[in-house]
């Protein structure tokens, strides 16, 4: 399994960025949507650490911004972890809400390590605009 390039590339450059004074921990991200755009977040955290905002769904808001209606294909989460982190549940939930049905997520770390799985493993049955 390859790591897509421009996707670490994307999240690399984005994690350069990262505001995480309060953690240490620096994590970036990247998105590819079905139309080919790849969109890049880093984390953003906050003194009220709850306002902290992690760096996928930076990317996600990102690519709404710029784009209105998306649909990601593919997800890169890129942490200095080991093992690399997946995204937390509350990045799952936003993902799924524009997760086209193949969507695919990756945690690598700086090592070159990593591993690709289904979005629907990280989060099956899932509460999204189908339910309503
Ligand atoms: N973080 C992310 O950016 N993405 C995740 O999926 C997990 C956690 C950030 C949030 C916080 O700034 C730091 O990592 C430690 O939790």
């Amino acid at each position: 399994m390859t790591i897509p390039a421009d996707l670490f590339e994307a999240a690399c450059a984005a994690r350069a960025n990262a505001h995480s004074r309060y953690s240490g921990f620096r994590v970036g991200a990247a998105i590819r949507l079905a139309s080919g755009e790849v969109f890049g977040g880093c984390n953003v955290e906050n003194a009220s650490y709850g306002a902290t905002i992690c760096a996928e769904r930076g990317a996600i808001m990102s690519a709404v911004a710029a784009c209105g209606a998306i649909e990601i294909a593919e997800v890169l989460v890129l942490s200095e972890a080991n093992p690399p982190w997946p995204p937390c549940g509350m990045c799952r939930q936003v993902i799924a809400e524009f997760a086209a049905p193949e969507c695919v997520v990756w945690c690598v770390n700086d090592s070159g390590e990593g591993s690709k799985r289904p979005f629907a493993e990280f989060f099956p049955q899932s509460f999204d605009a189908s339910a309503l």
